[in-house]
């Protein structure tokens, strides 16, 4: 009772204002750990957001948060949190079915020919800005659906990253609703998916293909955690960045990618203007990316 009383209390209470200067201070300092860009015009979603966060910790001022987040001991934690509740996270199983149907068709079993032929049945794709798991899961139900019980002979990883840790959560643990399935195929929900009591629960043959970590993609020393990669899937991440921050992780990825790799990138992002690493490969059902060697 008093705990519920004190959460509504909570909920009550009004939450600070963010001046235009401290809205400058909070977002040059995501900016600068992320990379991501919150334009003035999104300053009440920051207020919506992290004016719950600060009286949560009862704070009374940004001024006073941003000291929390740069000098307190529990700075790295806090960092974290503001990871979560800053990062838009929207995302679904076989998200843009095209692209999806491109990846599926053509360029993995190209792939996977290359590979077989050069003696290593060995395959490393990464999912980069994975949110909560929906996107490496789909590549990995794919993998299973273009392989087939050959897939034993393979060795396959799928790295899957983001800098928000309650989504790493929900990706490692694995159980979806309906509306995070809701572009999927029947045939492959039944195939996929067992019925628990908290919701669809993803095969354990294709979770076991996907390993998780935070990492930050702004960040050149986490990105080096990802081995080398014969695909990167990072769709619908970069649009958050500005075009200095863009350059820099399309420059990471390309350090990435193997020599004959491809990228994927969301269906609304181009990079033509932002950097000549990489040159466009117009296939039916959308464009992927390979190096400029
Ligand atoms: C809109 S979701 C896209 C998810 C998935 N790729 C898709 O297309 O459905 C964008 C994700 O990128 C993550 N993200 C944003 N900036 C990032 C960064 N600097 N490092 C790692 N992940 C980041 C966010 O936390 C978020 O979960």
């Amino acid at each position: 009772m008093a705990i519920t009383l004190s959460m509504r209390n909570l909920s009550l209470r009004k939450t600070p204002k963010l001046s235009n200067e401290e809205f400058k201070q909070l977002t040059s300092f995501i900016y600068e750990k992320t990379g991501i860009s919150i334009p003035p015009r999104r300053k009440y979603l920051i207020e919506n957001k992290l004016g719950k966060r600060l009286n949560e910790l009862n704070i009374k001022t940004y001024s006073d948060y941003i000291k929390y987040l740069k000098f307190s001991p529990q700075k790295e934690t806090e960092f974290k949190k503001l990871c979560e509740l800053i990062t838009i996270n929207e995302t679904c199983f076989f998200r843009d079915i095209k692209q999806l149907t491109l990846f599926k068709n053509i360029i993995l079993p190209e792939m996977l020919k290359k590979r077989q032929e050069q003696g290593s049945k060995s395959l490393t794709i990464w999912s980069a800005g994975c949110s909560s798991g929906e996107e490496p899961y789909t590549l990995g139900i794919i993998l299973h659906e273009v392989l087939k019980v050959s897939i034993i002979g393979w060795n396959i990883k799928i790295y899957a990253n983001d800098l928000s840790p309650a989504m790493l959560f929900k990706a490692r643990k694995g159980i979806y609703n309906e509306y995070s399935l809701r572009t999927t195929p029947e045939n492959i929900k039944k195939k996929y998916f067992t019925v628990t009591k908290e919701g669809y629960k993803i095969h354990p043959k294709v979770q076991k293909l996907v390993n998780f970590q935070l990492i930050n993609l702004a960040d050149p020393r986490d990105v080096k955690k990802i081995p080398k990669s014969d695909i990167i899937f990072c769709r619908n991440v970069i649009i958050y960045f500005d075009d200095a921050v863009k350059k820099k992780v399309l420059s990471h990825f390309y350090e990435n990618l193997k020599d004959d790799g491809y990228l994927f990138l969301g269906y609304s992002e181009s990079i033509h203007r932002i950097t000549k690493l990489f040159k466009p490969q117009i296939k039916p059902g959308g464009i992927v990316y390979q190096k400029n060697l």
